[in-house]
């Protein structure tokens, strides 16, 4: 190709398999057919009224001029709250950053700290975006595995057989993305534990689904489980999951003042502070009555029944039970090399969710896209009328192949 060139940082980044499955989605839409998507990881519930409020009232306060880079005084106050009074875990002001969604406090802390060739430690299973941030700085992703018999938990001893020398970061996401496991405050402990003979690793710990916990089991920070690891400990969150506020793009982060000072500079030179209203949404959702919370997990654990019993009764599928967040992951090794009536060969995952798509119009992710196949996310943030119907047709699919 001629022309001017594109930055070699994004040599080899990988256009995520999800954006075929939501071009073709688009697609079959626009020609009419009825699309079930269980792609998306957002909850379809509306933001708490509180938080729209204030919003307005900090708008019409005029509260709309630069704020500062790393938060605004009263929403960073409300995180300190909340870091206290849900996670054990106190910060001073300098201590905090706010940031335009979670995803920015990965993309500040990485670029702050990576060095080419470094290695960041990611569990498989995991979400996306910490091996492609990683990757844009040179970052060498690592994946030790999150087994479906261990409910995806990440067992010290995968951890230890995976760090080096070279080891820069380890990401624990518990509750996580896509599988919804959790991991046991033994588990935890031996990842502590490995973790202490590497002093030299920053460990981010993503807790953005952390009220979203199913079947009694409650959440601990890893900050709080490991008080000793502290001072190398990002605690990171947001509104988006918790709060059903995906698109005011408020994440916040607890760390280390030296590591938050490299964010901070980081993100002054990329997008300064956060808006302002949506600053006010989030200091007032996470000040605010824990109800919402509360009816969501009832909800969701709902769902999950709902999901993993009709899945664990189709033949050549398993599913784990997650134990939070608001996806399912059930594996479908049973499945590959079957064909579909339209005479596909389901050799991969991948093809799978092609297949389910094009042939019974229910929009999934394979588990390829989160580095542990043959598998299928599905996530169960809408209606029960419409898992019950997705269910029908991944059912009738399933028994349609030869
Ligand atoms: C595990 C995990 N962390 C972080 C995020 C990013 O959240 P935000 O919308 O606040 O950037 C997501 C969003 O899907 C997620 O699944």
């Amino acid at each position: 190709m001629t022309g001017p060139t594109l930055a070699t940082r994004l040599d080899g980044l990988p256009a995520p398999a999800t954006i075929e499955m939501a071009r073709r989605a688009r697609e079959l839409k626009a020609e009419g057919h009825d699309i079930i998507s269980l792609a998306l990881g957002e909850p379809d519930f509306a933001t708490p009224a509180a938080a729209v409020e204030a919003a307005h009232q900090a708008a019409l306060a005029g509260k709309t001029k630069y704020p500062p880079v790393d938060g605004t005084p009263e929403l960073k106050a409300a995180v300190a709250r909340k870091f206290s009074r849900e996670n054990g875990l106190d910060f001073a002001q300098d201590e905090l950053l706010v940031c335009n969604g979670g995803k920015q406090v990965i993309f500040n802390a990485f670029m702050a700290t990576i060095n080419p060739g470094d290695e960041v430690v990611v569990p498989a299973p995991y979400w996306v975006s910490y091996p492609l941030i990683a990757r844009m700085f040179g970052g060498v992703p690592v994946h030790p595995v999150c087994d479906e018999t261990d409910g995806f938990s990440l067992r010290p001893e995968r951890l230890a057989a995976v760090m080096t020398a070279r080891t820069k970061w380890l990401v624990l996401n518990f509750p996580n993305n896509p599988t919804g496991g959790i991991c046991s405050e033994e588990d935890m402990k031996g990842i502590a534990e490995v973790l202490r003979d590497y002093p030299d690793v920053w460990i981010l710990s993503d807790e953005i689904y952390e009220h979203l916990v199913f079947d009694g089991n409650r959440f601990t920070s890893f900050a709080a489980i490991a008080p000793d690891l502290r001072d190398r400990v990002l605690t990171m969150n947001g509104v988006a999951k918790a709060y059903a506020m995906t698109g005011w793009r408020v994440g916040y982060a607890g760390g280390p003042k030296r590591l938050i000072a490299a964010m901070r500079a980081v993100q002054s030179n990329a997008t300064s502070g956060v808006c302002t209203v949506a600053q006010a949404a989030a200091a007032a959702a996470l000040d605010g009555p824990p109800d919402l919370i509360r009816e969501m997990v009832t909800t969701y654990e709902r769902r999950r029944d709902l999901m993993v019993s009709g899945l664990r009764e189709i033949p050549g599928v398993t599913c784990a039970k997650p134990a939070g967040a608001f996806y399912v992951y059930p594996g479908i090794t049973g499945l590959i090399g079957r064909k579909t009536p339209g005479g596909r060969v389901l050799d991969t995952d991948t093809a799978f969710c092609m297949a389910l798509l094009e042939e019974a119009h229910v929009a999934t992710v394979p588990g390829s896209a989160f580095g542990l196949a043959p598998y299928v996310r599905l996530s169960c943030a809408t209606a029960d009328t419409v898992l019950d119907e997705a269910l029908k047709r991944i059912a009738r699919f399933i028994a349609s192949l030869v």
